[in-house]
């Protein structure tokens, strides 16, 4: 496994986009065989993380992403950092600091 950086600050030796322009290069330059066995862990802001959560749905790939909320109290009691979330049946508020940070993409985007 090769660590990769992306940048759009024009750095050399950094591919230059987002990095989830270089994860597709990635992942296209991969075997079936190879790609059956990627898992996809994202943490950043929230628009990446969705950006990072389409990627991982086109290429079907299971996706977690570690959500970034401003908390009060941190012990689930104040309900300061809810997120919506989709669950079997219907949607739901979940609490970033006692019920994640990290999520299913698929339930959170
Ligand atoms: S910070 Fe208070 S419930 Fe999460």
């Amino acid at each position: 496994m090769a660590c990769m950086l992306a940048s759009v600050q024009n750095y050399d030796g950094v591919y230059q986009g987002y990095v989830t322009d270089l994860a597709k290069v990635y992942l296209d330059s991969l075997s079936a065989d190879e790609l059956a066995q990627v898992e996809v862990y994202s943490c950043g802001p929230h628009p990446m993380l969705e950006a990072v959560a389409n990627l991982a749905k086109e290429y079907n790939l299971p996706c977690q992403v570690s959500l970034e909320e401003f908390m009060a109290c941190g012990v689930g009691g104040c309900a300061g950092c809810v997120v919506e979330v989709q669950t079997d049946t219907g949607p739901a508020m979940k609490r970033v600091c006692v019920d994640g940070p990290i999520f299913d993409a698929t339930i959170v985007f």
